[in-house]
């Protein structure tokens, strides 16, 4: 299989600094959305904004996959911290996601257990988070960097007791609204998953306001990862 990395990003900042980086790039409209086809550090790339939400998330994921015949998905964005020990501007690589706002309790499966799937929590590519890790120790090493599960919805939280409720049934590292949908869509494709979030806001009270001051400074850090991570892919 040709090598073709998808990147998406929810939202125009999230992928702006990397389709400025984009050498031999053209555009292709597809549907409703606008695909960057290019190089980043060599390697062919597809790049895309999908726009907020789970459903935009999968749905561009399967349109890279069938228009453009990606091998790999990455998730580039923000995401707010639901554990004390990762701060605002530290970076999560996704050990796998999960759906937070997915239940179906009632015929005896666990909150966010999608009903019939064969797997609980989505897989990510281990193999695409040690890069991206050895990646962000050389571009941003004054960040921190965690491993762990990713919590998706569609919901912004920026509540104490919803984020208990995700901390408490869930326990992940940071909420967000696209990566699980993302991760499912590669694990039926069969294809590896990538899912790289910079902290912007702690998903309570305070998120709204965070929220856009750090935005912004996250974009620049996952950027430069990426661009760093894919000399060696
Ligand atoms: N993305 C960034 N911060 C978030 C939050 N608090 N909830 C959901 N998605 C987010």
């Amino acid at each position: 299989m040709e090598k073709i990395i998808g990147i998406i990003g929810a939202m125009d900042l999230e992928v702006e600094k990397l389709i400025e980086a984009m050498t031999d790039k053209e555009t292709v409209e597809y549907g409703k959305r606008k695909f960057y086809v290019g190089k980043l550090s060599g390697v062919k790339t597809v790049l895309a904004r999908c726009g907020v939400g789970k459903v935009n998330a999968g749905i561009t994921v399967q349109m890279m996959v069938d228009k453009f015949g990606i091998s790999a998905i990455i998730n580039t964005g923000v995401a707010g911290s639901l554990n004390e020990k990762i701060d605002i501007g530290d970076i999560v690589l996704a050990t796998g996601a999960v759906y937070h706002d997915v239940e179906a309790v009632a015929f005896g499966y666990k909150p966010g257990q999608v009903p019939q799937m064969d797997v609980f929590e989505f897989p990510t590519d281990e193999n695409l988070v040690n890069l991206a890790e050895e990646a962000c120790h050389k571009v941003n090493p004054d960040i921190k960097t965690f491993r762990g599960r990713v919590a998706s919805g569609d919901q912004f939280i920026a509540a104490k007791e919803v984020k208990n409720r995700i901390k408490e049934q869930f326990d992940p590292m940071c909420v967000e609204m696209e990566g699980c949908a993302m991760a499912h869509a590669a694990y039926l494709n069969e294809i590896p998953c990538l899912i790289i979030r910079a902290i912007s806001d702690k998903a309570d009270d305070s998120a709204e306001m965070d929220y856009p001051t750090f935005e912004a400074k996250a974009a620049v850090h996952s950027a430069k990862m990426v661009l760093e991570m894919f000399k060696s892919l």
